[in-house]
């Protein structure tokens, strides 16, 4: 599979904290430590950790190296990468005491995105390559329409959500992948099965990757629909958790069909929730199948 991913850079900065903040609230962190973020960067890793060629695009800021050397350090393409001036885009994560997250994301060097910069990159992608697209950068819907002009595998995670990807053209995409608040947002359904049809009613022909957190996943694909439950593990950081499916998953849907492809992305997702950090969760594909080897 060649896959293009056009998508965010951030530096996390991660705070482990007994609770998250609520309003109004001041609360000492327990410790603070840095990251290579970004969903764009995470899911370009889980990819590249999972087998796929990947090439990523995207901008940073002049302190946003270390994005760049990250995922040359996983044998990414990072030839599309701009610096910008400015700096990076970053995330402010709190993670508690029982794993969970609370994140703010500062967009930076990943809003600067200019319609030229899209044209460049694509032109080296033909049809039937694989664009991997999220919601952290600007110029998504242009590069919807480009890439289905094109011929490629569109495959839009629409995270975090905002009102305005109502608007996308989603019924061009190959792919829509969601976890259940933004799948309420899109269909304003709350079951699985409802949001599946929901989806097929409104964007007919569009593939669904639906993460259902500890309830599993599911999803439908070409008529065929899977369900694939949650291994149970001890949450330390859910970060990433769902940056590390969507890797491992379309990695090898095609080696392997998708109800396989979906049992090998939550085992990869198991094992990310059980480790702290965003990239730095991310498992080789040994870990997977070991894990797989000692899990029903
Ligand atoms: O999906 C996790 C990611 O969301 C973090 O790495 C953070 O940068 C935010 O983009």
């Amino acid at each position: 599979m060649r896959a293009l991913n056009f998508g965010s850079l951030n530096i996390d900065y991660v705070y482990s904290v007994a609770h998250t903040v609520k309003p109004g609230e001041t609360l000492s962190a327990g410790s603070c430590s840095s990251f290579c973020g970004g969903k764009g960067l995470n899911q370009s890793v889980a990819l590249a950790r999972a087998g796929a060629e990947v090439f990523h695009a995207g901008s940073i800021g002049s302190d946003g190296e270390m994005l760049r050397e990250k995922l040359d350090e996983f044998g990414v393409n990072t030839d599309f990468i701009s610096v910008t001036t400015g700096q990076s885009g970053h995330a402010i994560i709190q993670v508690s005491d029982d794993g969970q997250n609370a994140i703010l994301v500062y967009g930076g060097a990943n809003k600067t995105i200019t319609e030229k910069q899209i044209d460049d990159v694509l032109a080296s992608f033909n049809a039937g390559d694989f664009l991997f697209l999220q919601n952290e950068i600007n110029s998504v819907e242009y590069l919807i329409r480009k890439a289905k002009s094109m011929g490629l595998t569109t495959v839009f995670n629409p995270s975090p959500f905002t009102p305005e990807i109502l608007s996308l053209p989603l019924g061009s995409l190959s792919f829509i992948v969601v976890n259940e608040t933004e799948a309420n947002e899109l269909t304003g359904k709350t079951s699985a099965n409802d949001i599946i049809s929901a989806f097929s009613e409104k964007y007919s022909g569009v593939n669904v990757l639906l993460t259902l957190g500890e309830d599993g996943s599911v999803c439908s694909f070409n008529g065929e629909f899977c369900r694939q439950p949650a291994f149970r593990v001890k949450a330390v950081d859910t970060t990433a958790a769902g940056d590390t499916f969507t890797g491992f998953f379309f990695a090898f849907l095609d080696r392997v069909g998708v109800r396989e492809a979906l049992r090998v992305a939550s085992a990869a997702s198991a094992l990310a929730v059980s480790r702290a950090g965003a990239s730095d969760s991310v498992p080789t594909v040994d870990e997977v199948m070991s894990f797989l080897s000692t899990h029903e």
